[in-house]
């Protein structure tokens, strides 16, 4: 896969994308991901890149011209036959797990950072694919969400963690929050790892943990329990022991899980 950031702040993305898994999976070549500066595509002998938006208002906007001629640029070295570029915003489509797979899937994306008061709508209009937010509530600028988004996406593409990193039994994997994990002492403040991590019997375990992943989310994060993978007998056991709870976060007895 190759990523393209487009930025005011090259420096800012530069710095994160040495570090950490990130970093290690740019150098495996595993993935490209380079950050390219909008600035250097002003045509303007100040490298002015925003003005003031028509009508009044608060505040400064994007130009559009820098964006396009950016976006141009990226384009015409792509070899790639699809490549969505994603403007972040809060206006956009809050970031999930299951995004950050589909993204992952992808042969080419492109992200674009906004700054001061936001972008020309035109230039959204032209390129834009996708909008994206990590989360209800606004930042200065859209590095940090490009930097959320990079770094959930790299970390599910092939070869980036080694097994002892895996993913396959994290948090959303499977709809669900992780299961409760310890590591030694066996004893820690008089409190014991559960006995059944101690046997030796691998379907136990296996068994333990699935339904503690189940007891997490239901008491952490309810909502998620709707739209998990679970099978008939799981949904039967949390109808069983959390009915009166259920009955709680559902309005009506047909909303049942
Ligand atoms: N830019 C500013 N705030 C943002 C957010 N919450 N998500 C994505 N991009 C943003």
């Amino acid at each position: 896969m190759k990523l393209t950031i487009m930025t005011l702040f090259k420096e800012t993305i530069d710095a994160m994308l040495e570090c950490s898994i990130v970093g290690r999976a740019r150098k495996n070549n595993c993935i490209s991901i380079e950050s390219v500066d909008i600035r250097a595509f002003s045509n303007n002998k100040h490298l002015q890149v925003d003005d003031y938006p028509y009508g009044g208002g608060a505040g400064m906007l994007m130009m559009a011209q820098p964006i396009y001629d950016c976006y141009q640029f990226i384009k015409e070295r792509s070899s790639a036959q699809t490549m969505r570029v994603i403007y972040v915003t809060p206006q956009g489509k809050v970031w999930n797990q299951a995004m950050a797979e589909e993204f992952s899937k992808e042969e080419e994306l492109v992200i674009l950072c906004g700054h001061y008061e936001g972008v020309d709508q035109r230039v959204i209009d032209e390129i834009v694919t996708d909008e994206i937010s990590i989360g209800d509530y606004v930042l200065t600028g859209g590095e940090l969400a490009a930097l959320v988004m990079t770094d959930s996406i790299v970390r599910l593409i092939p070869g980036v963690l080694g097994k002892k990193e895996s993913f396959e039994e994290e948090s959303f994997s499977d709809g669900l929050l992780e299961y409760p994990q310890y590591t030694r002492p066996a004893v820690f403040r008089d409190r014991k790892v559960p006995d059944v991590l101690l046997s030796g019997n691998h379907q136990k375990i296996e068994a333990y943990r699935r339904e503690q992943s189940i007891i997490n989310t239901f008491h952490k994060r309810p909502e998620l329990l709707r739209e998990a993978h679970l099978n008939e007998r799981e949904r039967h056991f949390i109808n069983e022991y959390f009915y009166e709870d259920t009955k709680k976060y559902c309005k009506k007895e047909q909303d049942m899980l």
